[in-house]
């Protein structure tokens, strides 16, 4: 469309929402910023404003659920395509794939008849216990956005609002309602809030969910500095804010700050603060009516984009769910999402000819993963498990034996209420809706839920190693004898999970036993793992191959056979480091993560890569990390001031191995004589090329001046200090293979 055109539809659009602005009475209006029903707005009918549907979540469409209690409905019929987590996705580190797997889940969300999906979760992972980890993509801001951002424009082609969440440094789950982050400008501005920013500006969301968490002092969905500052008037954004459910906790500063809809845990929807409480506050003549007409405004807007009402209702796009095309993109997504960490003396890939007998050991190989989690919990239509690919890969002329090699003590789901309402409810609390939770915070009770968790875990581990004494002696002896064996370990939802941060990073069930005795016996143990965040791996210099997948989506199994069995290449690599133990962490020395009450973000911008850089510690895969079935030789670097300004560069990767393959090539800018202290290098641009065997292609890419600035506080913007610019090309962060000097004026 023209500017022109796009101006004047613009205008009539905002005439019309003033047009209804003024024909909705307070009680119409004051329904519509609130939930009417766990995941629904109020709707008014008189005037044709329907009510906003909302469902979760980051890998599929959430099961629908009753109204007003957090019970799954019990449908046959809201089964959807599992989709790889926001951290395989990362993994794979392309774009074309983001935008697929957004539109997918777009596609889906309107299927089901949704009208905005909250997802997908962009917060950085700043420690790698968080227990949303899984959710999110990466410990790097350039990496977030560039794959964020098609994302969002990928769901919202079908005509339903992402809601790009958790607005904004939603860093861990402990006391995740209460929980009060010490932050500096210069680490918000460069670390937390690149890809809420690019969300917005570049990508165009239609909505943004307020986080749980408070930042200096004031919680996010009342947070003025968050929503009306930076949000609203440095960034523009004119969609609407939705606060995290249940994430509201005052009335008038709520009123008064551009949160828009207000969404709870609760049922009882009319004592929510911006309905009856909002309503008498307006009364009283505390609370203007225009605070709410902001408000209205931003929903319709939205409302309007979504072709929910005005001109173009008619021409909405209607979605489809688990449409055959949507298996595929979930499949190759998994496929470039799988990174193999460590693959000595060719183990990888196997020769199937060669298998007569092949042996898997490990629970995670026969267990499934969409229906946990938390929020992003699904009903999948099917999930193929790493046992079923394998089997399914290699037909009826190879045996395959399972061992389930550790035990995983059973999961007991409650099979009622949902845990969701009562992780913001208070322990002990009966009147649904009347917790203080201010008050709550302040009441040992509140804890319990953690402790009682952690005494659990703790039970647990007498009858896990009772119990692993017969599992590791079986799994043992079937390695004697096997052509092949493949273990498939890691974590699950249990520990993966919402509302709660791992208590330490290792595996569980005693898994770092198992496999220290299994590669006593089979040296050429193939060893892969699913889960959602880094764990230590103790042996890992003993092992010979390593796989590691991220929760990948209902084609798991597949896309792991055929790696395993090298019908595809492996192309992921590391979204965020893999430390040696979490001692090693900046989180785990200055104490600040997983605390209640307060935590100051105290190390700043040295978060992930840049912290090990700065302290030359050695992670055990680092950042941008994953090997190929074949090598890559990079070679030919050229770097040009375009106009002054952009500097653009050329650099050549060759594919020197026999078989076809995909490389990530990445590029740090490493500034040389930094008037501040600046991280020694950073992510800026990435490129992911496949190659023949053979032969080379070309990358060109281009670094704008924004890409080399730091933001300054003093001024209150980015700066980029002229002088000399090191640029470091790379296939890891670790890993340079090119250089070259830019030189900004
Ligand atoms: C989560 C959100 C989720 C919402 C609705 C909250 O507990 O933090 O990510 O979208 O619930 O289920």
């Amino acid at each position: 469309m023209l500017k022109k055109d796009e101006k004047k539809n613009e205008k009539k659009r905002e005439r019309d929402i003033e047009k209804l602005v003024k024909k909705l009475t307070l009680d119409e209006k004051i329904a519509m910023i609130h939930g009417a029903s766990l995941f629904r707005s109020g709707a008014v009918e008189r005037l044709g404003i329907p009510a906003i549907e909302t469902s979760d979540g980051p890998m599929g469409v959430r099961a629908e659920f009753m109204d007003d209690r957090w019970i799954p409905s019990g449908n046959e019929d809201d089964m959807v395509s599992y989709l790889p987590s926001n951290s395989a996705l990362a993994s794979s580190w392309n774009t074309e794939l983001a935008r697929d797997m957004g539109h997918v889940l777009g596609a889906e969300a309107r299927g089901r008849g949704k009208d905005v999906i909250l997802a997908p979760g962009i917060n950085i992972k700043r420690d790698p216990l968080c227990g949303r980890n899984f959710e999110y993509m990466s410990e790097d801001p350039a990496l977030t956005r560039a794959l964020a951002v098609p994302f969002i424009q990928g769901v919202q082609e079908n005509d339903v609002a992402a809601c790009v969440k958790h607005f904004a440094a939603n860093v861990q789950e402990t006391d995740r309602q209460m929980v009060d982050e010490q932050i500096d400008d210069r680490t918000l501005y460069e670390l937390y809030l690149p890809a809420f920013k690019a969300a917005v500006q570049e990508a165009g969301a239609y909505s943004i969910m307020g986080a749980y968490n408070k930042i200096n002092g004031t919680h996010c969905c009342e947070n003025k500095r968050l929503l009306d500052e930076i949000l609203r008037k440095e960034w523009s954004f004119d969609g609407a804010v939705i606060s995290d459910w249940g994430g509201v906790h005052k009335t008038k500063e709520t009123a008064e700050c551009s949160m828009d809809l207000e969404m709870s845990v609760f049922p009882d929807f009319d004592e929510y603060k911006l309905a009856n409480p909002l309503k008498e506050l307006i009364e009283k003549g505390e609370v203007s009516v225009d605070a709410v007409d902001a408000k209205v405004r931003n929903l319709l807007r939205m409302m309007y984009r979504l072709k929910m009402i005005g001109p173009k209702k008619d021409s909405r796009e209607a979605g489809a769910y688990n449409a055959p095309k949507h298996r595929e993109a979930v499949l190759r997504t998994a496929q470039e999402s799988m990174i193999l960490l460590k693959n000595e003396k060719h183990t990888l890939p196997l020769d199937a000819k060669k298998i007569k007998k092949l042996l898997v050991i490990g629970a995670n190989a026969a267990t499934l993963h969409s229906n946990g989690g938390g929020s992003a919990e699904i009903k999948a239509l099917y999930e193929i498990c790493p046992l079923a690919g394998l089997k399914m890969y290699l037909g009826g002329n190879t045996k395959v034996e399972y061992a389930q090699g550790y035990y995983v003590p059973k999961v007991e789901k409650d099979g009622g209420e949902n845990w969701q309402a009562t992780s913001v409810m208070e322990d002990g609390d009966s009147e649904i809706g009347k917790a203080v939770r201010d008050e709550a915070h302040e009441n040992e009770n509140n804890r319990r839920g953690d402790e009682e968790r952690l005494a659990k875990l703790e039970r647990e581990k007498t009858e896990i190693h009772e119990k692993n004494e017969k599992l590791f002696a079986e799994a043992l002896e079937a390695a004697k004898d096997a052509d092949a064996v493949i273990f498939v370990g890691g974590l699950n939802h249990e520990l993966d999970i919402e509302g709660f941060d791992r208590p330490d990073m290792k595996l569980p069930y005693e898994q770092d036993l198992l496999i220290e005795a299994l590669l006593k016996v089979r040296k050429d143990t193939i060893l892969t793992f699913v889960g959602g965040s880094p764990v230590e791996m103790p042996w890992r210099e003993q092992a010979q191959a390593i796989l590691w997948s991220y929760y990948a989506g209902m084609e798991t199994g597949t896309a792991l056979a055929q790696i395993i069995f090298g019908d595809v290449n492996p192309s992921g690599k590391l979204a965020e480091t893999f430390p040696v133990r979490y001692e090693d962490c900046v989180t785990a020395k200055n104490g600040q993560f997983g605390k209640w009450g307060k935590i100051a973000l105290e190390e700043g911008l040295y978060c992930g890569y840049r912290y090990y850089d700065r302290q030359r510690i050695k992670p055990a895969f680092c950042f941008g990390y994953g090997l190929s079935y074949t090598d890559f030789e990079y070679s030919g670097l050229t770097l040009k001031a375009e106009k002054g300004k952009n500097v653009k560069l050329t650099f050549s990767v060759k594919n020197i191995g026999k078989r076809a393959g995909a490389e990530t090539a990445q590029i740090y800018i490493a500034p040389i004589a930094a008037q501040v202290d600046r991280p020694d290098k950073e992510l800026k641009a990435f490129a992911k090329v496949e190659v023949g065997a053979g032969r080379s292609k070309k990358i060109s890419l281009t670094l704008k001046p924004e890409d080399f600035a730091y933001f300054d506080e003093q001024i209150h913007g980015f700066v980029a200090d002229a002088g000399d610019y090191e640029i470091l090309v790379g296939a890891s962060s670790e890993d340079i293979r090119l250089r070259g000097i830019a030189t900004l004026s």
